[in-house]
């Protein structure tokens, strides 16, 4: 089984660059172009949030259609710089997204079983899941306790060492760890929001965080590090799951790296 994860489009409509400078509209046509020609094609898509940039419905209606051009089936929570409104609307199509409340799913892909959890507070910019919602995940992790199990959620349960982003992570990950720690069929906690690719674990349940599709955020480990954004290469991740290994997770680039050559014993 192959489940993508792409993470961060922050999306404005085609035309107007985010910053004036990254090309987000383009940047998720590429992710989508590349998830729709691979081979093999994944089995689900997930977006874990900043769906778009600054909440506006144009830039919604632009997402809805770049992600209803993906072969596979689509799910997404939001990010911090989401409005749960338009968001709603834009992901109906998924055809699991409640009336209201949190924008969650808990769907089955082949033997695997696949949680989003939304963890945005609005008008804010760190994330926290609540114990509502963490009953709920409860609920959804005891009744298929024999399906291997990914837990998205937007903001990544841990600090990753750059100080401006975690100082808005999840606030409350004691909590979810503890929910998690009860379920020995999680085998992923996969998060967005730091826009490079981190891992890290939470008791023994691996915890990755997805590079952004479009742009990324500076990597400094100092104390003082201000806050940036940098065009490196975007990306997206792929989590292979078989029953001999479990789970792998790829980060997988997107562009034009030149064409691929054979690995001949005379180079070895
Ligand atoms: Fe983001």
């Amino acid at each position: 089984m192959l489940i993508a994860q792409i993470t961060d489009p922050h999306l404005r409509a085609e035309g107007t660059r985010l910053f004036g400078a990254v090309d987000t509209f383009g940047a998720l046509r590429s992710a989508v172009d590349h998830l729709n020609a691979s081979n093999p094609v994944p089995d689900a898509v997930i977006v874990t949030g900043d769906l778009v940039h600054d909440g506006e419905e144009e830039d919604y209606a632009a997402l809805s259609g770049l992600l209803q051009r993906l072969t596979a089936p689509v799910f997404a929570i939001p990010g911090n710089h989401d409005r749960r409104d338009l968001a709603r609307k834009a992901l109906a199509f998924s055809g699991v997204v409640q009336d209201a409340g949190p924008i969650r799913f808990a769907v089955n892909a082949g033997p695997l079983r696949l949680v989003g959890l939304d963890s945005v507070v609005e008008g804010c910019e760190h994330g926290h899941l609540g114990g509502d919602q963490l009953a709920w995940l409860d609920e959804q992790l005891a009744a298929e306790p024999d399906s291997p199990t990914v837990v998205f959620l937007h903001h990544p349960p841990f600090a990753t060492g750059i100080g401006f982003m975690d100082k808005i992570r999840l606030d409350d990950s004691e909590a979810l760890a503890a929910v998690i720690g009860r379920h020995g069929h999680v085998g992923l906690i996969a998060c967005g929001h730091v826009h490079r690719m981190i891992v890290s674990r939470m008791g023994a349940v691996p915890v990755v965080v997805g590079p952004g599709v479009a742009h990324q955020v500076v990597f400094d480990l100092t104390p003082d590090a201000m806050s940036g954004w940098i065009l490196e290469p975007p990306a997206y991740l792929l989590h292979h799951w078989s029953a001999e290994a479990g789970f792998v997770t790829h980060q997988v680039l997107i562009g034009d790296y030149g064409t691929a050559a054979p690995i001949s014993s005379q180079h070895r």
